[in-house]
């Protein structure tokens, strides 16, 4: 008989919590320091952020950063990389999540990976992806490389569209995209 189905399941959840009561704010005090402690510090907590200007990044071009021991791109997307992204239809992509840690769970549009700018709109000009290759983890070429304008894996040849997604090759996810966001005009946060 399940809890719900039982008329004395009340009763005896409101006995066992009266009998706890007394025992459970003695124990919580003395859990509270151990809690707190395994929270992340401001420290630790800024050590997993980097500020990036992008200030100096043109259109038709990329920054590649260092960050938590991994390569992210920032790519400034030309107009035509952001129409060749945006008119994939999702039954095209071998990887239809969109593998954005801003975004989890959303299907891999162009739109789902790209960054809202300050003004609040994701016109799909600034992609952040890290520059990891999902095959085996060797560092694609980008600037247009590959047969889908994006970026190429010379290890094995696995090829990435215009968004960073995988169109072809052994790799079966697309480039992720870590946490970032615009804290103002020329400044992305990432972590
Ligand atoms: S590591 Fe990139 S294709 Fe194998």
């Amino acid at each position: 008989m399940s809890q719900a189905e039982d008329p004395s399941g009340d009763r005896r959840d409101f006995l066992y919590y009266a009998t706890a009561g007394t025992g459970a704010v003695v124990a919580g005090a003395a859990a509270w320091p151990l809690v707190n402690s395994m929270n992340p510090s401001a420290d630790t907590r800024a050590a997993s952020q980097m500020r990036v200007d992008v200030s100096g990044v043109g259109e038709g071009t990329q920054l590649t950063v260092l960050f938590l021991g991994k390569p992210i791109f920032i790519r400034r997307r030309t107009a035509e990389e952001i129409e060749a992204g945006r008119a994939v239809e999702l039954n095209e992509l071998i990887d239809d999540d969109a593998r954005n840690a801003n975004n989890e769970g959303a299907e891999a549009t162009d739109e789902n990976r790209t960054l809202t700018t300050p003004d609040g709109e994701n016109t799909g000009e600034w992609l952040v992806m890290q520059g990891v290759c999902t095959h085996l983890g060797c560092v694609p070429i980008g600037e247009g490389a590959g047969d889908f304008g994006g970026w190429f894996c010379p290890c094995h040849g696995s090829h990435y569209d215009t968004a960073g997604r995988i169109r072809r090759g052994p790799a079966p996810e697309n480039l992720p995209v870590p946490a970032a966001e615009f804290l103002d005009d020329a400044t992305i946060l990432l972590g």
